[in-house]
């Protein structure tokens, strides 16, 4: 019986990401990071799930939701920073894990991960298809998808047609798949100016919807506590603390791809450096911004308009309607957006390929996803089998749904990384770190804390599913992973293993090769 236990030696960890003559190109700096981060943060979590949270969950305390995602993040992020700084290589929580606690809790955080990046990508393609619905129909005035063609198999529309699948957003998830396989330096290029853009436009709708609050809306700021049934029948908190806590889990999304930064710490020129630099500055900006633009919202609009006619695209939805005069400003925002979504949907789709090609390159996945196309040096298989797990969840799955499953996985995620630094202190006390986390263990454990609290705040559904995808991950781990791992058929290569010297041997990419 294999160990679960074992870990995959620090020192292996380190000389791969020093042997960068074979592996990817090192090109990003701490501001491409800081670009990378917010391409990745700003989208659908603010243009679609804020006004689902408000009309859900919360009301106007979203922004309450809003502070308590951001003070998960922040302090999750400190923790993310350390292992990001010390662990320069890519592959996220999922490299971090194996060098701390071990192959079976790597695995389980690399499967969880597939929710974060994965079906995060999937979210902001619907969300994508939304607002191209929207510019069909708004901007250049011509007719709209089929309502059947851009909705999954379990949406009705009010008139009765059923949706089949979600043509638009698995249009934009193969486009993003094929620029990444191209390369990163490119898509950094673009991604800047993107995220330009999109801080512009969130900073537009602030200073131009603030004089369109209406304090009747606001009033009262925290609804009384009640309950609310959604279109799908399920009934959950509303209003109080409880709705406050559910509208930070739905929030949380807003939030995800912060630490897609970290997955591209192998491409980054400095990445001791850098890092911390591009995870917390990112995370900062932000929040700010998303606080204001959350208040703005629900003043804006009462929360009947979003759980009724505003639902899709209820940012343009709520200008349109209650911003008179303002038509020229929610038609630019729906064709930025759709580009801001595509920047988003480049950082998901880059962040899991490139947990997918750490995996592979364990034995934990097939070894040919380990693979680096020949001449653009970018994993494009990975790539690609991650295009089509991302299209399924894109066409047949409806939003809400993936978008809550995919903060809750993060969420998930987060808690284990933060227990991780604590471990790690321990285990390798002496281990050079370029970013410490402060106050450990407290940072970790009050990270935890709000994690764990948004987890709750999510309800049974999405722990349940939570549960499901957990249970699948177990039986691919103990049905493939376990055999097939690096580490079961190279022992030398465990921490603490009989020939931890042996690392130089693995360092370079000759050594996957050899394993094929
Ligand atoms: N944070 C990203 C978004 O809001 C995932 O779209």
């Amino acid at each position: 019986m294999s160990d679960l236990h074992r870990k995959k030696s620090i020192r292996l960890l380190l000389a791969e990401a020093a042997d960068n003559e074979k592996g990817m190109k090192r090109t990003l700096t701490a501001s491409s990071l800081i670009a990378l981060g917010i391409g990745a943060i700003i989208g659908a979590g603010l243009f679609v799930r804020t006004a689902a949270a408000a009309a859900e969950h919360a009301g106007p305390s979203v922004t309450f939701g809003f502070i308590i995602a951001a003070i998960g993040c922040a302090f999750a992020g400190l923790c993310y920073a350390e292992f990001s700084s010390t662990i320069p290589i890519a592959g996220s929580a999922y490299t971090y894990s194996y060098a701390t606690m071990g192959e079976f809790i790597a695995w389980l955080i690399g499967w969880d991960l597939i929710l974060e990046y994965a079906v995060g990508a999937a979210t902001v393609g619907i969300a994508w298809s939304e607002y191209l619905n929207n510019l069909l129909v708004n901007v250049i005035h011509t007719s709209p998808i089929p309502y059947q063609w851009c909705h999954s198999p379990f949406q009705v529309s009010s008139l009765g047609t059923h949706g089949m699948m979600n043509i638009p957003a698995l249009a934009i998830l193969l486009l993003m798949s094929l620029l990444l396989i191209k390369g990163t330096q490119e898509s950094a290029l673009v991604n800047g100016l993107i995220v330009i853009t999109k801080v512009a436009i969130v900073i537009a709708v602030i200073i131009f919807g603030w004089q369109f609050i209406n304090p009747v809306n606001h009033t009262p700021y925290i609804p009384e506590p009640t309950e609310y049934t959604t279109h799908a029948g399920l009934t959950h908190a509303f209003g109080g603390w409880k709705g406050i806590l559910g509208a930070a889990g739905v929030v949380f999304f807003a939030f995800i791809g912060f630490d897609a930064v970290s997955t591209a710490a192998q491409e980054a020129k400095n990445p001791k450096r850098d890092m911390p630099i591009g995870i917390l500055g990112s995370l900062v900006i932000c929040t700010i911004l998303y606080i204001l633009f959350a208040h703005v919202l629900t003043g804006m609009a009462p929360v009947e308009f979003f759980r009724n006619e505003g639902g899709e695209a209820s940012v343009v939805a709520a200008i349109n309607k209650f911003m008179p005069g303002y038509k020229w400003l929610a038609d630019f925002i729906t064709v930025a957006i759709l580009a801001g979504f595509s920047s988003v949907i480049l950082v998901m789709l880059l962040g899991q390929s490139r947990v997918f090609y750490s995996m592979a390159k364990d034995g934990l996945l097939p070894y040919k996803y380990a693979e680096l196309h020949p001449k653009f040096k970018t994993p494009a298989k990975a790539q690609m089998f991650v295009f089509l797990i991302v299209g399924v969840f894109a066409a047949f799955i409806p939003g809400d749904v993936v978008g809550d499953m995919s903060s809750i996985g993060t969420l998930f995620a987060f808690i284990l990384v933060c227990i991780g630094v604590i471990i790690m202190r321990k285990s390798q006390p002496n281990l050079k770190r370029e970013f410490k986390t402060p106050l450990v263990p407290l940072v970790p454990i009050i990270g935890i804390v709000f994690c764990a609290a948004m987890i709750y705040g999510l309800g049974w559904a999405n722990w349940a599913r939570l549960g499901g995808w957990l249970l699948i991950g177990l039986i691919v781990y103990f049905a493939f992973s376990q055999k097939n791992s690096k580490l079961e058929k190279h022992p030398e290569l465990i921490e603490g293993g009989s020939g931890e010297d042996g690392y130089h041997h693995d360092g370079s990419s000759k050594d996957a090769g050899d394993l094929l």
